[in-house]
């Protein structure tokens, strides 16, 4: 257990959700603006800004990259101005194009865990399966899509036509959305973003019941983070793409580092935090929206087996 005066780490989740907005108003400037790039670095000077107030001993697990290669929110870097030791997740902007182009489902993430308890993910994809609380513990990544899908029907009392499976539109996933349909199961293609689903599958009336496929590493553990506080099921294998990757899965994780992930092998603790903020409509709730020399927020804060829904107002300077 981490706990630092009395107070675990899901105490936190106010103050990392100031990060999640600090960021979300960084980004507002770029939202439509065409320019994912610049949408991004605004998030990274938002939320590096804004972990400089907190009562943490912070270290970066999952972030911009190595030191040599990004100036802010490097893997390694310690953030925060000294309490409560923790890992660190961060994903600024998830969804840097839908951001560019005013698209639905961009936030700005991170989650946290005791200090060790978080899988350093390299920025690689991962092959995930992952839905709410019913099914934890009875999905795997090894056994038939088809399989899966009785599973978690059984275990939501539903047929699979009445499931929903949010699945990334890559050509990489065209024989699993073609399984999923032939299932009779109802497939939301999602052009980016699959952290957000991920967590809805969580949520009472989140409207996904299912994420399938293979997406970015970071972004699977973000989300595992936020499913290991809400009791869902999640499950991955690092999937490396290039002699490279695989040399330095090697090295990291040993020779059975391509083996399937339970949800504990990627979230070592249940005293994790997750937070985002929406920067267009996302699972968070709408997107920002400007009113007299301001701007409200919405954000979701999960923790402790709790999800908090917050709206919040914050001043701003009209440039
Ligand atoms: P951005 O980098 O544009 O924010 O995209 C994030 C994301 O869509 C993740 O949600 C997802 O896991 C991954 O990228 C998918 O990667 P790819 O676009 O290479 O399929």
């Amino acid at each position: 257990m981490s706990e630092a005066n009395g107070r675990m780490l899901q105490d936190y989740w106010a103050d990392l959700l100031l990060v999640a907005e600090e960021a979300a108003l960084a980004v507002l400037p770029h939202i439509g603006r065409g320019d994912k790039e610049a949408a991004d670095q605004a998030a990274v000077d938002g939320m590096h800004h804004a972990f400089r107030g907190l009562p943490l001993s912070a270290r970066v697990v999952i972030g911009e990259g190595e030191m040599d290669e990004a100036p802010m929110l490097f893997i390694g870097e310690e953030l925060g101005r000294g309490g409560i030791k923790c890992d660190i997740a961060v994903d600024p902007l998830e969804g840097t194009g839908l951001t560019a182009y005013a698209q639905d489902g961009a936030m700005t993430v991170l989650s946290a865990g005791p200090a060790d308890s978080l899988l350093h993910a390299p920025d690689i994809y991962m092959e995930k399966i992952c839905a709410g609380p019913a099914a934890a513990g009875r999905l795997h990544i090894d056994v038939p899509l088809s399989e899966n899908v009785k599973v978690l029907a059984a275990a939501l009392h539903k047929k699979p036509g009445q499931l929903v499976a949010g699945v990334l539109d890559r050509p990489r996933h065209a024989s699993a959305i073609a399984e999923l349909r032939t299932l009779g199961v109802a497939v939301r293609l999602l052009s980016a973003g699959d952290v957000g689903p991920a967590v809805a599958t969580c949520l009472p009336g989140g409207g996904v019941d299912l994420v399938v496929g293979t997406g970015g590493a970071p972004e699977g553990v973000l989300a595992a983070c936020a499913v290991r506080a809400l009791g869902g099921a999640f499950c991955g294998r690092l999937r490396p793409e290039s002699d490279q990757e695989r040399t330095r899965l090697k090295e990291m994780f040993g020779e059975d580092a391509e083996r399937p992930l339970q949800l504990e092998d990627i979230v070592r603790s249940d005293d994790v935090v997750f937070a985002a903020t929406s920067v267009t409509d996302s699972v968070c709730g709408p997107a920002p929206q400007r009113q007299d020399g301001g701007v409200w927020l919405s954000s979701l804060a999960i923790a402790g087996g709790k999800v908090r829904r917050v709206r919040r107002f914050v001043a701003i300077a009209e440039g």
